[in-house]
């Protein structure tokens, strides 16, 4: 072991150095969401820039944005030249154009709401519910903020990309001739699956202002032929008529009552086709709580944002399935990271 080595598992192994990296993590986010907010990125994504035409671009005190540059550089999101900086290959990855970005998932973690709500985690843990930051539960608050909630729907957008990925190389997908996806956000899913399965139909349920933007969304790609979009609150009508139903990154936004009662109607849908199924998506706790996993992150911001809000182990969404008169019966860990449930009807 040489001596560097020697000493970065020594400072990985001291409890006080663990703690320092925590404390650092916030002004390190602050100052990402900052480049992002700014469009560093977008500035820098077709040309090198001095510090002096990034500040004058982005609208920046130029010394406050050189010690900007100064973080971006030290943590490797730009490298630096006599002419100027320029985007890495981690830089770009926070541009609008990267496939996925990970662009508007900054951009939504920095907002003032989602700030706040993560701000208040000891108070929500003390009444074991969050305040809503603006007086607003999450998707009410979106609704009335276009802004924010087409951030939104981008950062959802290109966390689907995986997901419809991994759906799509699953089998089982020959006998289906119609799947609804439930909160589908601008349908990213349900295009991965209609790419890869010619013969599938798509049918979206969002919400209203949802619906609006999934519309130009899937026009862009030439798919609305093949996905319908509903304007639904699938807490109280759930589309009827598909051989497969998805809950993709739903039921972690809600309490186990509105999950039960959620779970109850996709059952009812599942009458009118015989092996019909839901598929279940999202991200879930390991069985020990020893266990390492970047979902107990997940599930605090959860827990700051929802009411009844969490991050489940599989044993608790079966149970849940179970009370909605629903059965498990294949549970597989998917390449992007998150779990997918299948279930049917319990047989009377
Ligand atoms: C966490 S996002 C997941 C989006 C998408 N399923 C995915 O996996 O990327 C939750 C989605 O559910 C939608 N949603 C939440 N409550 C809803 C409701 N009552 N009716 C219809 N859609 C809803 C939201 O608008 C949002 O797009």
């Amino acid at each position: 072991m040489t001596l560097h080595q020697h000493s970065d598992a020594l400072s990985l192994a001291d409890p006080y150095q663990q703690v320092q990296k925590m404390l650092d993590a916030v002004p390190d986010f602050a100052a990402l969401h900052a480049a992002v907010e700014l469009d560093v990125f977008e500035a820098l994504a077709t040309q090198t820039m001095t510090g002096d035409e990034l500040a004058d671009t982005c609208g920046a005190d130029p010394d406050a944005m050189s010690r900007l540059l100064s973080w971006l550089h030290a943590r490797g999101f730009v490298s630096c030249s006599p002419t100027g900086y320029r985007l890495t290959e981690l830089g770009h990855v926070l541009t609008a154009e990267a496939s996925p970005s990970q662009r508007y998932a900054v951009l939504v973690a920095g907002s003032t709401y989602w700030w706040n709500a993560i701000g208040r985690l000891a108070h929500t843990v003390r009444r074991g519910q969050p305040t809503q930051p603006e007086g607003q539960p999450v998707y009410e608050y979106l609704a009335c903020t276009p802004g924010l909630a087409d951030q939104f729907d981008r950062f959802m957008t290109a966390r689907s990309t995986a997901v419809g990925r991994d759906l799509a190389s699953l089998d089982g997908w020959t006998d289906i001739r119609r799947v609804t996806d439930l909160g589908g956000g601008l349908g990213g899913v349900l295009a991965a699956l209609v790419h890869a399965h010619p013969h599938l139909r798509g049918v979206l349920a969002e919400r209203p202002g949802v619906t609006a933007r999934a519309h130009a969304h899937l026009k862009e790609q030439g798919l609305l032929g093949r996905i319908e979009i509903i304007a639904a609150d699938i807490f109280e009508e759930v589309p009827r008529g598909a051989q497969r139903y998805l809950l993709s990154s739903i039921l972690h936004n809600y309490s186990d009552e509105a999950c039960l009662s959620l779970l109850t109607e996709v059952g009812h849908a599942l009458r009118d086709n015989a092996g019909g199924q839901v598929w279940i998506v999202e991200g879930m706790l390991p069985r020990r709580t020893s266990t390492p996993s970047p979902w107990y992150a997940t599930d605090i911001r959860m827990m700051s944002l929802f009411q009844g809000g969490r991050v489940r182990r599989v044993s608790h969404l079966r149970r849940l399935a179970e009370q909605a008169g629903l059965t498990i019966v294949h549970a597989t860990r998917l390449p992007c990271g998150q779990t997918l449930l299948a279930a049917h009807l319990r047989p009377n």
